[in-house]
């Protein structure tokens, strides 16, 4: 039957999820699969629904797409998709509730705090000193976050956080490098070390900067990287996500590991880090996107 590749929305990452629909569009049709991309951010219900698809393919990062509305609204029509159900995908998007689960279930993250409104910024740096990282609870792609490395900062930090959702989590900055670990299905790719000239790893260093590498394999002993495996995957499965996804975190200097996120949807252009952990695993971008579609339970 027919696919749908829903894509763009209206979420801060919707160019994002633009090149990621595309790229997967591209996928399908060449490996002759009837599909059609439809963008989410206007009139896209009708179209869902006249076109009888059989499976939907969601390329949408970020809120209103990665948050489990539209997989819930799915849901209600009957419509398998790729990936994480409602409350795996809900609970991905907030930072925050995923670090509470993590914590409940015994799993390393870094100490936080969340702030609902503006609070007394001074007593948080009491509590978790510095540096810190301050986002938006429910961002994804570094949208609106900063790293603080002076207390004078924090307030413009938490400004800019405040400025995407009224959430803003603050948490202790680790220093070390950042790994990403990808799921498909139960199997972990191969492990992807981070390396960044700036700051942090953020926006323009994850799309626009040259200076940033990626480094897969990651270098890691196989031990070690496979006891990080196995810790990214049971971050993935205590907050119910499913089928695919990709799970971030840091290894202080001392080597141990600390979590950061869980993407539901993460960025599947050719140049993104999914596809190339799986083209290290010897899993092409065609083929990787044929094996999230079949996530899609018909
Ligand atoms: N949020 C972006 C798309 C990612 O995680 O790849
Ligand atoms: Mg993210």
């Amino acid at each position: 039957g027919k696919v749908a590749v829903l894509m763009g929305g209206n979420s801060a990452e919707r160019e994002i999820s633009l090149k990621s629909g595309r790229a997967v569009l591209a996928a399908l049709l060449r490996q002759g699969v009837d599909a059609v991309a439809i963008d989410t951010a206007n009139e896209w219900l009708s179209q869902l629904i006249t076109h009888q698809f059989a499976r939907v393919f969601i390329a949408l990062h970020g809120r209103g797409g990665e948050d489990g509305v539209i997989q819930g609204l799915l849901d209600s029509i009957g419509l398998p998709y790729t990936g994480s159900g409602v409350l795996g995908a809900a609970l991905a998007m907030d930072k925050y509730r995923t670090k509470l689960i993590w914590q409940g279930s015994g799993l390393p993250t870094p100490p936080s705090q969340l702030l609902t409104h503006k609070l007394d910024l001074n007593q948080i740096v009491e509590k978790l000193g510095l540096p810190l990282m301050v986002k938006p609870v429910l961002e994804g792609s570094s949208v609106g976050m900063s790293k603080v490395n002076r207390r004078e900062e924090l307030e413009s930090a938490w400004e800019t956080a405040a400025q995407y959702h009224c959430d803003v989590l603050v948490e202790r900055y680790i220093t070390g490098p950042e790994y990403t670990a990808s799921i498909l299905n139960d199997v972990v790719l191969p492990l992807i070390r981070l390396e960044t000239p700036r700051d942090f790893y953020d926006f323009a260093a994850k799309y626009h900067d040259p200076h940033t590498t990626y480094i897969c394999p990651c270098g890691l002993p196989p031990d070690q990287e496979q006891s990080l495996q196995q810790l990214a995957k049971q971050a993935f499965l205590a907050i119910n996500a499913s089928g695919w996804g990709r799970v971030d975190f840091i290894c202080d200097q001392t080597g141990q590991p600390w979590l950061l996120e869980v993407n539901t949807v993460p960025g599947m252009t050719d140049h993104s880090l999914v596809p190339m952990a799986a083209k290290t695993a010897g899993i092409t971008f065609d083929e990787l996107v044929l094996r999230i579609l079949a996530t899609a339970w018909t």
